[in-house]
């Protein structure tokens, strides 16, 4: 069991069970894609750049790294949680084979979004891959191809999640207890 020297942070995922779970999610595209050309992960900025890293080096499939970055406003089904891109892809991912990467889906609204706006492109395929799952807070449906982990409702930063831009380069995740 992993301690944590900060009293407000309770660890839920060590860094042991987190490299488990990603070499698995390695092996399982790994296994999927290896017959298929043209991989294009994407990577969506800028949480989900520990988890890209760890799950590229568990690939044994060929593929082209992209990072795509957003700013999202409102969190709400009204306000479809607004999302603007702030860096856009330099790979055209037109004919090519896409697997989006996130780090956490929450409402899903970004996700929805981002999904939206890539199939604009005509990619001959698109699949989704996230570490952790919040299935309790979605506002949208959005489709999941491979998941690292499903978690309750509850705030939680590290491994690429953060809390005012604080916690995102803990090896563990850990629920925060804001007080
Ligand atoms: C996080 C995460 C997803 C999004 C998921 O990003 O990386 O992109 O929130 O939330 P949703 O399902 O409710 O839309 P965040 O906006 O915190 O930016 P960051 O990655 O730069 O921290």
């Amino acid at each position: 069991m992993e301690y944590s020297q900060d009293n407000s942070l309770e660890i839920l995922l060590s860094e042991e069970e987190i490299i488990a779970r990603v070499s698995r999610l390695g092996e399982e595209i790994s296994r999927d894609y290896a017959n298929v050309d043209d991989l294009v992960l994407v990577s969506v900025l800028r949480g989900s750049v520990y988890f890209v890293v760890d799950l590229s080096r568990c690939l044994t499939v060929p593929f082209t790294l992209d990072f795509i970055g957003i700013n999202k406003y409102g969190n709400t089904k009204d306000s479809m949680g607004i999302v603007r891109i702030t860096k856009d892809l330099d790979v055209n991912i037109s004919g090519k084979n896409v697997l989006l990467l996130e780090d956490i889906v929450d409402t899903g609204l970004t996700l929805n979004y981002l999904l939206k706006n890539l199939r604009t492109r005509n990619p001959l395929s698109i699949r989704v891959c996230i570490f952790l799952d919040m299935p309790g807070r979605r506002i949208v449906d959005v489709p999941v191809d491979y998941r690292g982990v499903e978690m309750q409702d509850v705030f939680v930063v590290g491994y690429g999640l953060d809390y005012q831009e604080r916690y995102r380069n803990l090896k563990y995740i850990a629920a925060l207890k804001k007080d």
